[in-house]
Protein backbone atom coordinates (compact mmCIF):
# COMPACT_ATOMS: atom_id res chain seq x y z
CA UNK A 1 0.00 0.00 0.00
CA UNK A 2 1.54 3.44 -1.16
CA UNK A 3 -1.16 6.00 -0.58
CA UNK A 4 -0.38 8.41 2.39
CA UNK A 5 -2.62 7.41 4.91
CA UNK A 6 -5.50 9.09 6.21
CA UNK A 7 -6.70 10.97 9.49
CA UNK A 8 -8.28 7.93 10.59
CA UNK A 9 -5.42 5.67 9.53
CA UNK A 10 -3.43 7.83 11.89
CA UNK A 11 -5.77 7.83 14.78
CA UNK A 12 -6.28 3.84 14.61
CA UNK A 13 -2.35 4.05 14.94
CA UNK A 14 -2.41 5.99 17.73
CA UNK A 15 -4.98 4.11 19.39
CA UNK A 16 -3.54 0.71 18.91
CA UNK A 17 0.07 2.18 20.13
CA UNK A 18 -2.01 3.37 23.88
CA UNK A 19 -4.35 0.28 23.93
CA UNK A 20 -0.84 -2.01 24.24
CA UNK A 21 0.99 0.20 26.33
CA UNK A 22 -1.55 0.15 28.59
CA UNK A 23 -2.07 -3.87 28.21
CA UNK A 24 1.64 -3.75 28.79
CA UNK A 25 1.31 -1.76 31.66
CA UNK A 26 -1.37 -4.41 33.51
CA UNK A 27 0.98 -7.53 32.91
CA UNK A 28 3.93 -6.21 33.31
CA UNK A 29 3.80 -3.68 35.64
CA UNK A 30 0.64 -4.50 37.68
CA UNK A 31 0.68 -7.95 37.35
CA UNK A 32 -2.57 -8.30 36.19
CA UNK A 33 -3.10 -9.42 32.57
CA UNK A 34 -5.64 -7.41 31.27
CA UNK A 35 -6.49 -8.83 28.25
CA UNK A 36 -5.70 -13.07 27.11
CA UNK A 37 -2.59 -13.34 25.19
CA UNK A 38 -4.33 -14.47 21.86
CA UNK A 39 -6.24 -11.00 21.94
CA UNK A 40 -2.72 -9.25 22.91
CA UNK A 41 -0.60 -10.77 19.87
CA UNK A 42 -3.50 -10.03 18.06
CA UNK A 43 -3.52 -6.19 18.79
CA UNK A 44 0.20 -6.15 17.76
CA UNK A 45 0.37 -7.44 14.65
CA UNK A 46 -2.40 -5.15 13.54
CA UNK A 47 -0.24 -2.22 14.21
CA UNK A 48 2.62 -4.23 12.92
CA UNK A 49 0.81 -4.42 9.64
CA UNK A 50 -0.38 -0.98 9.69
CA UNK A 51 3.42 0.65 10.05
CA UNK A 52 4.33 -1.41 7.38
CA UNK A 53 1.60 -0.32 4.86
CA UNK A 54 2.41 3.19 6.01
CA UNK A 55 6.32 3.75 6.70
CA UNK A 56 5.50 6.98 7.70
CA UNK A 57 3.64 6.03 10.59
CA UNK A 58 6.49 4.16 11.72
CA UNK A 59 7.66 5.57 15.51
CA UNK A 60 11.04 4.47 17.17
CA UNK A 61 8.91 4.43 20.15
CA UNK A 62 5.81 1.98 19.15
CA UNK A 63 5.56 -0.92 21.13
CA UNK A 64 6.30 -2.85 18.25
CA UNK A 65 9.87 -2.11 18.25
CA UNK A 66 10.69 -3.25 21.75
CA UNK A 67 12.34 -5.51 19.66
CA UNK A 68 15.33 -3.48 19.50
CA UNK A 69 17.81 -3.24 16.57
CA UNK A 70 20.93 -5.18 16.31
CA UNK A 71 24.00 -3.53 18.09
CA UNK A 72 27.38 -3.35 15.94
CA UNK A 73 29.64 -5.35 18.28
CA UNK A 74 30.26 -5.01 22.21
CA UNK A 75 28.92 -2.22 23.79
CA UNK A 76 30.25 1.32 24.39
CA UNK A 77 30.74 2.16 28.06
CA UNK A 78 29.20 5.23 29.67
CA UNK A 79 29.64 7.00 32.56
CA UNK A 80 27.69 7.58 35.62
CA UNK A 81 27.02 11.21 36.41
CA UNK A 82 26.15 9.63 39.41
CA UNK A 83 28.48 6.87 40.67
CA UNK A 84 26.36 3.60 41.27
CA UNK A 85 27.03 2.53 44.64
CA UNK A 86 26.82 -0.63 46.55
CA UNK A 87 25.26 -1.71 49.81
CA UNK A 88 26.99 -2.75 53.22
CA UNK A 89 25.67 -5.83 54.37
CA UNK A 90 24.64 -7.40 57.53
CA UNK A 91 24.17 -10.90 58.08
CA UNK A 92 23.10 -10.96 61.75
CA UNK A 93 20.67 -8.90 64.15
CA UNK A 94 23.70 -7.24 65.82
CA UNK A 95 24.62 -5.73 62.67
CA UNK A 96 21.22 -3.97 62.17
CA UNK A 97 21.02 -2.86 65.82
CA UNK A 98 24.36 -1.35 65.38
CA UNK A 99 23.58 0.26 62.34
CA UNK A 100 19.93 2.00 63.80
CA UNK A 101 22.50 2.75 66.78
CA UNK A 102 24.73 4.79 65.05
CA UNK A 103 22.52 6.47 62.77
CA UNK A 104 20.19 7.59 65.87
CA UNK A 105 23.35 8.70 67.74
CA UNK A 106 24.51 10.74 64.79
CA UNK A 107 21.07 12.35 64.23
CA UNK A 108 20.25 12.14 68.29
CA UNK A 109 17.08 10.71 67.58
CA UNK A 110 15.25 7.97 69.68
CA UNK A 111 13.39 6.22 66.66
CA UNK A 112 13.77 5.91 62.63
CA UNK A 113 12.02 5.61 59.91
CA UNK A 114 12.88 3.65 57.22
CA UNK A 115 11.63 2.30 53.96
CA UNK A 116 12.36 -1.43 53.77
CA UNK A 117 12.38 -3.19 50.54
CA UNK A 118 13.15 -6.60 49.13
CA UNK A 119 16.66 -6.98 48.09
CA UNK A 120 16.04 -8.76 44.30
CA UNK A 121 18.99 -10.63 43.12
CA UNK A 122 19.44 -9.41 39.71
CA UNK A 123 21.45 -6.81 38.31
CA UNK A 124 21.45 -2.61 38.92
CA UNK A 125 20.35 -0.36 35.79
CA UNK A 126 20.33 3.14 35.59
CA UNK A 127 18.02 4.35 32.54
CA UNK A 128 18.39 8.12 31.61
CA UNK A 129 15.46 10.01 30.66
CA UNK A 130 15.58 12.85 28.86
CA UNK A 131 12.01 14.63 27.35
CA UNK A 132 9.99 12.13 29.44
CA UNK A 133 11.97 9.25 26.89
CA UNK A 134 14.06 6.68 27.86
CA UNK A 135 17.70 8.02 25.99
CA UNK A 136 19.65 5.39 27.85
CA UNK A 137 20.15 2.50 29.81
CA UNK A 138 23.38 1.38 31.09
CA UNK A 139 24.86 -1.54 33.79
CA UNK A 140 26.21 -0.75 36.89
CA UNK A 141 29.62 -1.58 35.91
CA UNK A 142 32.45 -0.60 38.05
CA UNK A 143 30.18 1.80 39.57
CA UNK A 144 31.38 4.60 37.51
CA UNK A 145 31.45 3.39 34.27
CA UNK A 146 29.01 0.85 32.94
CA UNK A 147 27.82 -0.71 29.00
CA UNK A 148 25.77 1.05 27.16
CA UNK A 149 22.58 -1.26 27.46
CA UNK A 150 19.63 0.69 25.73
CA UNK A 151 18.67 -1.09 22.65
CA UNK A 152 18.42 -4.44 24.82
CA UNK A 153 16.70 -3.06 27.74
CA UNK A 154 14.33 -1.57 25.23
CA UNK A 155 13.02 -4.79 24.75
CA UNK A 156 11.78 -5.03 28.82
CA UNK A 157 8.33 -4.29 28.72
CA UNK A 158 7.35 -3.16 31.83
CA UNK A 159 10.08 -0.38 31.52
CA UNK A 160 8.32 3.16 29.98
CA UNK A 161 9.95 4.02 26.88
CA UNK A 162 7.99 7.29 27.05
CA UNK A 163 6.93 8.89 30.61
CA UNK A 164 3.33 9.90 30.71
CA UNK A 165 3.08 12.68 33.45
CA UNK A 166 3.11 16.47 33.97
CA UNK A 167 5.58 18.62 35.46
CA UNK A 168 8.46 15.89 34.79
CA UNK A 169 11.92 17.62 34.63
CA UNK A 170 13.34 17.68 31.56
CA UNK A 171 15.82 15.02 32.38
CA UNK A 172 15.82 12.42 35.34
CA UNK A 173 17.63 9.28 35.97
CA UNK A 174 15.36 5.62 37.69
CA UNK A 175 17.23 2.85 38.92
CA UNK A 176 16.47 -0.59 39.65
CA UNK A 177 16.92 -3.82 38.84
CA UNK A 178 16.51 -6.19 36.36
CA UNK A 179 15.93 -9.67 37.01
CA UNK A 180 14.79 -12.98 35.42
CA UNK A 181 11.39 -15.04 37.35
CA UNK A 182 12.18 -18.06 38.49
CA UNK A 183 9.46 -19.59 36.16
CA UNK A 184 10.85 -17.60 32.67
CA UNK A 185 13.86 -19.10 33.86
CA UNK A 186 12.58 -22.60 34.35
CA UNK A 187 10.98 -22.66 30.63
CA UNK A 188 13.88 -20.27 29.12
CA UNK A 189 16.38 -23.51 30.04
CA UNK A 190 14.03 -26.21 28.81
CA UNK A 191 13.92 -24.19 25.49
CA UNK A 192 18.21 -24.28 25.54
CA UNK A 193 18.16 -28.19 26.59
CA UNK A 194 15.58 -28.79 23.70
CA UNK A 195 18.16 -27.07 21.46
CA UNK A 196 21.27 -28.26 22.69
CA UNK A 197 21.95 -24.50 23.63
CA UNK A 198 24.25 -24.21 26.75
CA UNK A 199 21.82 -23.74 30.10
CA UNK A 200 21.81 -20.80 32.38
CA UNK A 201 22.72 -21.60 36.30
CA UNK A 202 20.40 -19.77 37.85
CA UNK A 203 17.43 -16.73 37.10
CA UNK A 204 20.36 -14.21 37.90
CA UNK A 205 22.54 -15.43 35.63
CA UNK A 206 20.37 -15.74 32.77
CA UNK A 207 18.86 -12.10 33.49
CA UNK A 208 22.23 -10.64 32.95
CA UNK A 209 23.22 -12.96 29.89
CA UNK A 210 20.29 -11.63 28.83
CA UNK A 211 20.81 -8.46 29.07
CA UNK A 212 24.69 -8.69 27.45
CA UNK A 213 23.38 -10.04 24.09
CA UNK A 214 24.46 -8.91 21.20
CA UNK A 215 21.03 -9.17 19.64
CA UNK A 216 18.68 -7.78 21.08
CA UNK A 217 16.06 -9.76 19.37
CA UNK A 218 17.53 -12.42 21.17
CA UNK A 219 16.99 -9.92 24.70
CA UNK A 220 13.50 -9.22 23.33
CA UNK A 221 12.72 -13.31 23.68
CA UNK A 222 13.55 -13.48 27.16
CA UNK A 223 11.77 -12.83 30.16
CA UNK A 224 13.35 -10.16 32.22
CA UNK A 225 11.43 -8.07 34.49
CA UNK A 226 12.14 -4.85 36.16
CA UNK A 227 11.46 -3.10 39.42
CA UNK A 228 12.68 0.40 40.22
CA UNK A 229 14.27 1.22 43.78
CA UNK A 230 15.44 4.70 43.01
CA UNK A 231 15.39 7.68 41.21
CA UNK A 232 18.09 10.73 40.56
CA UNK A 233 15.72 14.40 39.85
CA UNK A 234 12.99 13.50 40.75
CA UNK A 235 12.53 15.12 44.18
CA UNK A 236 11.13 18.14 45.39
CA UNK A 237 10.02 19.77 48.61
CA UNK A 238 7.15 17.38 48.66
CA UNK A 239 8.79 14.41 47.58
CA UNK A 240 11.49 14.28 50.02
CA UNK A 241 11.61 10.69 51.43
CA UNK A 242 12.38 7.74 49.68
CA UNK A 243 9.09 6.25 50.17
CA UNK A 244 7.40 9.68 48.22
CA UNK A 245 9.77 8.56 45.48
CA UNK A 246 8.94 5.41 45.17
CA UNK A 247 5.08 6.61 45.22
CA UNK A 248 5.94 9.06 42.46
CA UNK A 249 7.57 6.65 40.46
CA UNK A 250 4.58 3.99 40.68
CA UNK A 251 2.14 6.99 39.78
CA UNK A 252 4.23 7.79 36.33
CA UNK A 253 4.13 4.15 35.47
CA UNK A 254 7.02 2.53 36.53
CA UNK A 255 7.04 -1.21 38.12
CA UNK A 256 7.63 -0.93 42.06
CA UNK A 257 8.00 -4.12 44.45
CA UNK A 258 4.70 -4.99 46.31
CA UNK A 259 6.57 -6.58 49.49
CA UNK A 260 8.25 -2.29 50.31
CA UNK A 261 6.83 -1.11 53.33
CA UNK A 262 7.28 1.94 55.83
CA UNK A 263 8.90 0.82 59.09
CA UNK A 264 9.81 2.35 62.19
CA UNK A 265 12.91 1.78 64.62
CA UNK A 266 14.74 -1.38 65.13
CA UNK A 267 12.01 -3.70 65.75
CA UNK A 268 10.31 -2.95 62.73
CA UNK A 269 13.54 -3.55 60.64
CA UNK A 270 13.50 -6.87 62.05
CA UNK A 271 9.76 -8.03 61.84
CA UNK A 272 10.15 -6.72 57.88
CA UNK A 273 13.69 -9.12 57.69
CA UNK A 274 11.03 -12.16 59.32
CA UNK A 275 7.87 -11.81 56.98
CA UNK A 276 9.87 -11.03 53.93
CA UNK A 277 11.77 -14.10 54.71
CA UNK A 278 8.61 -16.32 55.29
CA UNK A 279 7.47 -15.01 51.80
CA UNK A 280 10.83 -15.93 50.04
CA UNK A 281 9.77 -18.98 48.87
CA UNK A 282 6.16 -18.34 47.51
CA UNK A 283 7.85 -15.20 45.03
CA UNK A 284 8.59 -16.16 41.80
CA UNK A 285 11.89 -14.49 41.81
CA UNK A 286 14.88 -14.69 44.06
CA UNK A 287 15.61 -12.10 46.70
CA UNK A 288 18.46 -12.46 48.40
CA UNK A 289 17.81 -10.31 51.71
CA UNK A 290 16.36 -7.23 52.75
CA UNK A 291 17.65 -3.42 52.51
CA UNK A 292 16.69 -0.82 54.94
CA UNK A 293 16.93 2.97 53.53
CA UNK A 294 16.56 6.16 55.76
CA UNK A 295 13.38 7.54 54.65
CA UNK A 296 13.98 11.22 54.96
CA UNK A 297 16.27 12.61 52.37
CA UNK A 298 17.69 15.37 54.66
CA UNK A 299 18.41 12.96 57.73
CA UNK A 300 20.45 10.67 54.40
CA UNK A 301 22.37 13.42 53.19
CA UNK A 302 23.57 14.20 57.30
CA UNK A 303 24.61 10.51 57.01
CA UNK A 304 26.85 10.70 53.55
CA UNK A 305 28.58 7.73 52.84
CA UNK A 306 31.53 5.70 53.70
CA UNK A 307 34.13 4.67 51.00
CA UNK A 308 31.31 3.26 48.34
CA UNK A 309 28.25 2.97 50.59
CA UNK A 310 25.99 5.08 52.06
CA UNK A 311 25.93 5.18 55.70
CA UNK A 312 22.33 5.43 55.73
CA UNK A 313 21.00 1.65 53.52
CA UNK A 314 21.91 -1.37 54.66
CA UNK A 315 21.68 -5.11 53.31
CA UNK A 316 20.35 -7.61 55.69
CA UNK A 317 21.11 -10.61 53.89
CA UNK A 318 19.12 -13.71 54.17
CA UNK A 319 21.24 -17.35 54.46
CA UNK A 320 22.51 -18.53 51.39
CA UNK A 321 20.64 -20.73 49.52
CA UNK A 322 23.50 -22.87 47.84
CA UNK A 323 27.34 -23.49 49.05
CA UNK A 324 29.80 -25.90 48.27
CA UNK A 325 30.52 -29.14 49.78
CA UNK A 326 32.35 -32.61 48.27
CA UNK A 327 30.08 -35.42 47.07
CA UNK A 328 31.27 -38.40 49.24
CA UNK A 329 29.14 -41.18 47.59
CA UNK A 330 26.27 -41.77 45.63
CA UNK A 331 24.17 -44.01 47.45
CA UNK A 332 20.63 -45.52 46.38
CA UNK A 333 17.19 -45.79 47.98
CA UNK A 334 14.67 -48.38 47.45
CA UNK A 335 11.11 -47.49 47.45
CA UNK A 336 7.41 -49.22 48.21
CA UNK A 337 7.39 -50.04 44.39
CA UNK A 338 11.17 -50.83 43.92
CA UNK A 339 12.13 -47.63 42.37
CA UNK A 340 15.33 -46.68 43.22
CA UNK A 341 16.04 -43.01 43.90
CA UNK A 342 19.83 -42.11 43.82
CA UNK A 343 21.01 -39.94 47.44
CA UNK A 344 23.55 -37.82 47.61
CA UNK A 345 25.76 -38.20 51.01
CA UNK A 346 27.98 -34.89 51.40
CA UNK A 347 30.43 -33.72 53.49
CA UNK A 348 28.40 -31.77 56.24
CA UNK A 349 27.61 -28.19 55.20
CA UNK A 350 25.62 -25.06 56.11
CA UNK A 351 22.87 -24.02 53.87
CA UNK A 352 19.57 -22.36 53.70
CA UNK A 353 20.51 -21.44 57.68
CA UNK A 354 21.04 -25.83 58.68
CA UNK A 355 23.51 -28.17 58.42
CA UNK A 356 22.70 -30.22 55.06
CA UNK A 357 24.52 -33.99 54.86
CA UNK A 358 22.13 -35.51 52.59
CA UNK A 359 20.52 -34.42 49.02
CA UNK A 360 18.64 -35.34 46.47
CA UNK A 361 20.24 -36.31 43.17
CA UNK A 362 16.28 -36.86 41.44
CA UNK A 363 17.40 -39.27 38.73
CA UNK A 364 19.94 -41.55 36.96
CA UNK A 365 19.15 -39.13 33.83
CA UNK A 366 20.28 -36.30 35.87
CA UNK A 367 23.34 -37.65 37.64
CA UNK A 368 24.48 -38.68 33.69
CA UNK A 369 23.47 -35.22 32.25
CA UNK A 370 24.93 -32.87 35.23
CA UNK A 371 27.62 -35.68 34.90
CA UNK A 372 27.86 -36.19 38.95
CA UNK A 373 30.48 -37.91 40.13
CA UNK A 374 31.86 -39.77 43.89
CA UNK A 375 34.59 -37.03 44.99
CA UNK A 376 33.13 -34.19 42.92
CA UNK A 377 32.79 -30.49 44.42
CA UNK A 378 29.31 -30.31 44.18
CA UNK A 379 27.09 -26.67 44.77
CA UNK A 380 24.05 -27.80 46.87
CA UNK A 381 21.04 -25.86 46.84
CA UNK A 382 18.53 -26.13 50.13
CA UNK A 383 15.62 -23.36 49.46
CA UNK A 384 13.08 -22.51 52.30
CA UNK A 385 11.65 -26.45 53.66
CA UNK A 386 12.26 -27.69 50.00
CA UNK A 387 14.32 -31.16 50.17
CA UNK A 388 17.93 -30.17 49.81
CA UNK A 389 19.36 -30.99 45.86
CA UNK A 390 22.58 -31.42 44.35
CA UNK A 391 22.61 -28.39 41.39
CA UNK A 392 25.70 -29.14 39.46
CA UNK A 393 28.95 -31.00 39.83
CA UNK A 394 32.07 -28.06 39.80
CA UNK A 395 33.72 -30.11 36.81
CA UNK A 396 35.97 -27.68 36.51
CA UNK A 397 37.55 -28.06 39.90
CA UNK A 398 37.84 -32.02 39.19
CA UNK A 399 41.92 -32.53 39.65
CA UNK A 400 42.27 -36.09 39.00
CA UNK A 401 40.31 -37.98 36.64
CA UNK A 402 37.19 -39.09 38.39
CA UNK A 403 35.25 -42.42 37.86
CA UNK A 404 32.21 -42.43 36.51
CA UNK A 405 29.30 -43.69 38.88
CA UNK A 406 27.39 -46.27 37.37
CA UNK A 407 23.83 -47.49 39.23
CA UNK A 408 24.48 -50.95 40.71
CA UNK A 409 23.47 -53.83 38.27
CA UNK A 410 21.64 -55.61 41.71
CA UNK A 411 19.44 -54.03 44.21
CA UNK A 412 21.46 -52.70 47.63
CA UNK A 413 19.34 -54.05 50.14
CA UNK A 414 18.16 -57.63 48.71
CA UNK A 415 20.43 -58.01 46.00
CA UNK A 416 17.81 -58.95 42.99
CA UNK A 417 18.30 -57.73 39.69
CA UNK A 418 17.90 -54.18 38.87
CA UNK A 419 16.03 -53.50 35.79
CA UNK A 420 16.11 -50.18 33.84
CA UNK A 421 13.59 -49.86 30.76
CA UNK A 422 15.58 -48.29 27.79
CA UNK A 423 14.64 -44.53 27.29
CA UNK A 424 13.24 -44.24 31.05
CA UNK A 425 14.70 -42.30 33.87
CA UNK A 426 13.71 -44.23 36.39
CA UNK A 427 15.09 -48.02 37.29
CA UNK A 428 13.80 -50.51 39.71
CA UNK A 429 14.43 -53.49 41.86
CA UNK A 430 12.92 -56.77 40.74
CA UNK A 431 12.50 -58.07 44.04
CA UNK A 432 9.27 -57.34 45.31
CA UNK A 433 8.21 -58.40 48.52
CA UNK A 434 11.07 -60.51 48.96
CA UNK A 435 13.30 -57.35 48.99
CA UNK A 436 13.39 -56.18 52.92
CA UNK A 437 13.08 -52.92 52.03
CA UNK A 438 10.54 -53.04 49.67
CA UNK A 439 8.00 -55.23 52.75
CA UNK A 440 9.43 -52.34 55.24
CA UNK A 441 7.70 -49.40 52.97
CA UNK A 442 4.65 -51.45 51.80
CA UNK A 443 3.97 -51.91 55.92
CA UNK A 444 4.40 -48.20 56.35
CA UNK A 445 2.15 -47.67 53.63
CA UNK A 446 -0.91 -49.89 54.57
CA UNK A 447 -0.75 -48.50 57.99
CA UNK A 448 -0.80 -45.49 57.53
CA UNK A 449 -3.22 -42.87 58.49
CA UNK A 450 -4.55 -42.49 54.87
CA UNK A 451 -5.14 -46.42 54.75
CA UNK A 452 -5.48 -48.73 57.68
CA UNK A 453 -4.36 -45.54 59.96
CA UNK A 454 -3.10 -48.29 62.91
CA UNK A 455 -3.28 -46.46 66.02
CA UNK A 456 0.80 -46.76 67.34
CA UNK A 457 2.04 -48.07 64.36
CA UNK A 458 4.96 -45.90 63.63
CA UNK A 459 7.74 -45.69 60.78
S1 LIG B 1 19.83 0.51 46.56
C1 LIG B 1 23.42 3.12 47.28
N1 LIG B 1 17.82 -1.18 46.71
O1 LIG B 1 22.11 -4.44 45.47
C2 LIG B 1 22.40 2.09 47.23
N2 LIG B 1 19.86 -1.94 45.74
O2 LIG B 1 24.92 -3.79 46.77
C3 LIG B 1 22.22 1.55 45.88
N3 LIG B 1 19.81 -4.25 44.94
O3 LIG B 1 23.90 -2.94 42.91
C4 LIG B 1 21.37 0.38 45.75
N4 LIG B 1 17.71 -4.66 45.49
O4 LIG B 1 21.83 -4.16 42.23
C5 LIG B 1 19.10 -0.99 46.32
N5 LIG B 1 15.96 -2.56 46.87
C6 LIG B 1 17.22 -2.36 46.49
C7 LIG B 1 17.98 -3.38 45.87
C8 LIG B 1 19.31 -3.12 45.51
C9 LIG B 1 18.81 -5.15 44.94
C10 LIG B 1 21.18 -4.49 44.44
C11 LIG B 1 21.63 -3.47 43.42
C12 LIG B 1 22.94 -2.94 43.91
C13 LIG B 1 23.31 -3.89 45.00
C14 LIG B 1 23.96 -3.07 46.11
Amino acid sequence: MSDSPSVQIKQQVLDLRAQIEAHNHCYFVLDEPSIPDVEYDRLVRQLEQLERDYPELDDPDSPTHRVGARVAEGFDTVEHETPMLSLANAFDENEVAQFDQRIRDQLDLEQLDYLAEPKLDGLAISLQYEQSRLVQAATRGDGYTGENVTANVRTIRSIPLKVNAEDLPDQFEVRGEIFMSRSGFAELNQRLQANDEKTFVNPRNAASGTLRQLDPAITADRPLRFYAYAAIGLDDDAVNTQSSVMQRLREIGFPISPLIRQVSGLQGLFDFHRDTMEQRDGLDYDIDGVVYKLDDFDQQLEMGFVSRSPRWALAHKFPAEEAITTLREIKVQVGRTGKLTPVARLEPVFVGGVTVTNATLHNLDEIRRKDVRPGDSVIVRRAGDVIPEVVRAMTERREQDLPEWHLPTHCPVCGSKVEQVEGQADARCTGGLVCGAQRRRALEHFAMRTAMDIDGLGT
